[in-house]
């Protein structure tokens, strides 16, 4: 039977949890530093079964030990951004953190594969493999299926196109420094240029760029939960049962894009071994110098939390 853990039983992690098992995937162990929170939120989700119709397990606790043979960690463990908060703002206490929680990974499930989404995540990502030495195949971050989820979204709602005949990729670094991909950007099979105006585009692809920002002004107390969930959970189905798709993900590249050294959203072939190819599209001379721009982000990001 396949076993998930899922670090951090916050809004994140439990939705996480919580999709997992009613989509029948693996057997879940959700775990927190805060007594008694994992435990009742697996409880809660448990009950739910009879009624759902699902079968797997569902446990919650404070201790590592029992992320012991997991396939999949899926780590959430962090502060969520607070109003005014920017992703960089997190990184010197999320680092702590998921070096923490790294540790423990290495120490109790050495053999399992890493889903990042702990923001910022890029550098989140980067940080878990260093810190748990695993093979960099064996970690990765969960940001392109939700920055282009909320591309796809927005240019839906603009041209009333249904959403899956919409095709969108974005790379880059999550947040502010993702790049879209126009040209690989299509509505209904016609390049989106031809069908939305160069200003409305651009209206759409910032709104993208702020799409957690303007998440966290609506709730005031928390960020968004419900599409950063479904997005690690596309990744952990990708992963358990070896589907192969190609999904913009966070992923270790060396040489690909001309970067080098960095956990950065690009197309990933995901499979039972986790990044198992690193996809290299075709980019315009703005789109490479957008990517290295955000690859340098990330790279300072990391200084800042290895000081
Ligand atoms: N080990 C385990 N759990 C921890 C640790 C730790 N060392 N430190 C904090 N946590 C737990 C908190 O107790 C809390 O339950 O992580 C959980 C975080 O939950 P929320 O505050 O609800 O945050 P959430 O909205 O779930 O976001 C978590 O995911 O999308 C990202 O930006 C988001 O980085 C944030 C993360």
């Amino acid at each position: 039977m396949p076993k998930v853990s899922v670090i951090g039983a916050g809004n994140v992690g439990s939705e996480v949890a919580r999709r997992i098992v009613e989509k029948d995937l693996a057997d879940v162990v959700l775990v927190d530093i805060v007594e008694g929170v994992p435990q009742g939120k697996a409880l809660d989700i448990l009950q739910s079964a009879p009624v759902e119709g699902f079968d797997k397990k569902i446990e919650g606790s404070n201790d590592y030990a029992m992320i012991q043979d997991s396939d999949i960690v899926v780590v959430t463990a962090g502060l969520a951004r607070k109003p005014g908060m920017t992703r960089e703002d997190l990184v010197m206490k999320n680092g702590q953190i998921i070096k923490e929680v790294s540790k423990n990974i290495k120490k109790h499930a050495p053999k399992s594969m890493v889903v990042m989404v702990t923001n910022p995540l890029d550098v989140m990502a980067q940080l878990c493999w260093k810190t748990t030495g695993f093979e960099n195949n064996r970690v990765i971050g969960m940001a392109g299926i939700l920055d282009t989820s909320r591309f796809i979204c927005f240019l839906s709602a603009e041209t009333k196109v249904p959403a899956d005949k919409i095709e969108a990729v974005v790379l880059g670094g999550h947040g502010d420094a993702m790049v879209p991909l126009i040209d690989y950007t299509f509505i209904d099979g016609r390049p989106v240029k031809e069908v939305i105006a160069e200003e409305t585009l651009a209206a759409i692809v910032q709104r993208t760029r702020d799409g957690g920002a303007e998440i966290v002004k609506l709730l005031k107390t928390g960020s968004a939960y419900y599409a950063p969930s479904s997005s690690a959970v596309e990744m952990v189905d990708c992963i358990l049962n070896d589907n192969k798709k190609i999904l913009p993900c966070s992923a270790y590249l060396k040489g690909q894009y001309g970067l080098l050294d960095v956990f950065i959203g690009v197309p990933v072939k995901v499979g039972a071994s986790g990044a198992e190819e690193i996809i290299e599209l075709k980019l315009t001379d703005e789109e490479k110098h957008e990517l290295h721009r955000s690859a340098r982000v990330i790279k300072d990001t990391i200084l800042l939390c290895e000081k």
